[in-house]
């Protein structure tokens, strides 16, 4: 049985095989033609059979080859036939040669996969029924198209520890270890910790660390990616969800400014991993461990799921009941509320007793509409950018900068974060010079100039948050914005490529996407009736920002794109209040 489709985690294999080249097509200097059975496939030279086959549409099995890893050549499971070559070749290790003629799947090549499955099953436990990876392991998926079906092997089988604390957020397995050493090449070769290694002979082999050196470097979860078992597993993930029941959503990690392209599984309305989808200008195949959780926050820190009224005008007092009014009416109610004590901060003090602080953790299309909406229509003429910076840029993806976006700000021109600007408004706040403040995105005890005296003397406090802040708990409005996976936007990595954020979840409670609660409000100060989908927002800014001039979210695609070349990065780069 041919397999039809490449099997999980196999990025690099088109779906759909492209068209052959013309057989009197002209090849380049460093190409060669060659027959893969017996289409014509043109290569670059130095290119593997295995990848010139992938490229072509063609799957060759493979375990210990991995595209972001050296290669091993050690699980035999990708053997082909060549023409004039008397013994089957590992097509992870053969590079392309003119005129080479190449077999995948002849009765040959398939007894040997069928023998090398019987190899790899002799010790293997089966555990499939309890195994995380079933439903996305290799072996299984191979066994289905290329074994024997049925076992030979009736004695005793070698047994190994399970359920081994390798470290950090990782389990070993080492029945179901098929030594294909992927793990430790990514140790050695991409996280460069070296923390594992291949330990005894024959059937006794086994992955270890070294005493005192557990598995614990920034990227462990990547392991649990590469490798093709069931054999690592990742602490978080174990026995919570079976993965034909998860529906991964392409999206982005907002843990740093290098957005790494994630699949966001998810099942009955909740997040349940993030893992690494291939993208060679961002993350490759990777992506850090502190990402991998980034998610967590959502379950961990309390939400509000509707819009939350206290007190009147100039005094935050208690909640107000608002659990007889529908949906609709509680929200008109927040949002006129908003508008009006805004406006009464603005008539009362001048728009210069007002200011904003935004989240670079926003999207383009929030940051855009708070731009429109507080700078342009209310008036509010400063607006600060938070940064989020902890430790330093490492080796390979981390980021210093820990928002997702704030290229994003500064290209809509409301400026790049500063904690200077956040400080000055904080503590003009406290002096009782800036009367009305909204937040959104952020929460105020966090930031130096932060004081408890800022709550007495705001005379108005509206906040937009996804989850309930101690800022939120002091402000007269709070909007209940929706959280990681319930809204969809872009964000501006570090190298200014504009990527997308994807839906996977319906919002909690009344939650709405912080551009939506933007909009609404704007309306109350004379913007549009436009921008009915954060695709129509978008499109607004690539017409009207130069910096995303030309792009839209079809051009984005799965992967983003760059910012086009030579646009002015602060468009209007004069943000409120500069
Ligand atoms: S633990 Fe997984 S990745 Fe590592 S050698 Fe075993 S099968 Fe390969
Ligand atoms: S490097 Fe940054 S963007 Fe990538 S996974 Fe880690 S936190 Fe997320
Ligand atoms: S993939 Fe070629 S030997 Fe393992």
């Amino acid at each position: 049985m041919q397999e039809t489709s490449p099997p999980p985690h196999q990025p690099n294999v088109p779906a759909v095989a492209p068209p052959a080249p013309s057989p009197s097509a002209p090849i380049g200097a460093d190409e060669v033609a060659l027959l893969i059975d017996d289409r014509p496939v043109v290569a670059k030279k130095g290119t593997t059979v295995l990848q010139a086959a992938e490229n072509a549409g063609v799957l060759v099995p493979h375990y210990c080859y991995h595209p972001g890893l050296s290669i091993a050549g050690n699980c035999r499971m990708c053997l082909v036939e060549i023409e004039k070559m008397p013994k089957l070749q590992i097509a992870c290790a053969t590079p392309v040669a003119q005129g080479m003629a190449v077999r995948t799947g002849n009765d040959r090549v398939r007894d040997a996969r069928a023998g090398i499955q019987e190899f790899l099953l002799i010790n293997h436990p089966l555990d499939c029924p309890i195994c995380d990876q079933a439903g996305e392991c290799r072996l299984q998926a191979y066994e289905a198209a290329y074994g024997l079906g049925y076992s030979r092997f009736h004695e005793e089988k070698v047994h190994f520890p399970k359920r081994y604390d390798i470290g950090g957020k990782v389990v070993f397995d080492a029945e179901r270890c098929i030594r294909c050493t992927r793990c430790i090449r990514f140790c050695d070769e991409v996280s460069q910790s070296h923390e594992l290694a291949l330990f005894q002979r024959g059937d006794h082999a086994i992955i270890g660390t070294f005493p005192g050196r557990p598995l614990d470097n920034p990227y462990s979860g990547c392991t649990v990616d590469v490798c093709p078992v069931g054999a690592l597993t990742w602490k978080p993930f174990r026995f919570k969800a079976r993965v034909w029941f998860l529906k991964n959503v392409p999206s982005v990690c907002v843990g740093c400014a290098r957005g790494c392209n994630v699949d966001v599984a998810t099942f009955r309305n909740r997040i349940h991993r993030l893992t690494p989808r291939a993208n060679v200008d961002v993350n490759r195949y990777w992506m850090c461990d502190a990402g991998r959780q980034s998610y967590s926050p959502l379950y961990e820190r309390p939400r509000f799921e509707r819009p939350i009224l206290r007190g009147g005008p100039g005094a935050v007092g208690p909640e107000e009941d608002t659990s007889s009014m529908d949906t609709g009416s509680l929200w008109d109610l927040a949002l006129d509320r908003s508008a009006d004590l805004l406006r009464g901060v603005a008539k009362a003090h001048g728009p210069k007793a007002l200011a904003a602080i935004v989240s670079a953790r926003l999207t383009v299309e929030d940051l855009y509409l708070a731009k429109r909406v507080l700078g342009e229509l209310l008036g509010v003429p400063r607006m600060a950018v938070p940064p989020h910076e902890e430790g330093e840029d490492d080796h390979l993806l981390v980021r210093r900068d820990k928002t997702p976006n704030a290229r994003g700000a500064s290209a809509l021109g409301i400026g790049a974060p500063s904690a200077g600007r956040v400080k000055e408004i904080l503590e003009d706040a406290a002096a009782g010079n800036v009367r009305g403040l909204v937040v959104v995105g952020e929460d105020l005890t966090e930031f130096p100039g932060f004081s408890e005296a800022l709550f007495q003397k705001l005379d108005v406090l509206v906040v937009i948050d996804w989850w309930q802040s101690p800022t939120a708990d002091r402000a007269q409005v709070a909007l209940p914005a929706c959280g990681y996976g319930e809204f969809e936007g872009t964000v501006v990595n570090f190298q200014e490529r504009v990527q997308r954020l994807r839906v996977g979840l319906d919002p909690r409670g009344e939650a709405d996407p912080t551009w939506r609660i933007l909009r609404d409000l704007g309306r109350r100060f004379g913007l549009p009736s436009e921008y009915a989908t954060s695709r129509a927002v978008f499109d607004d800014v690539a017409a009207k920002v130069p910096a995303f001039a030309g792009l839209s979210y079809r051009a984005l695609g799965d992967r983003g794109a760059p910012m086009p070349a030579g646009a002015a990065r602060d468009a209007g780069a004069s943000p409120p209040g500069a």
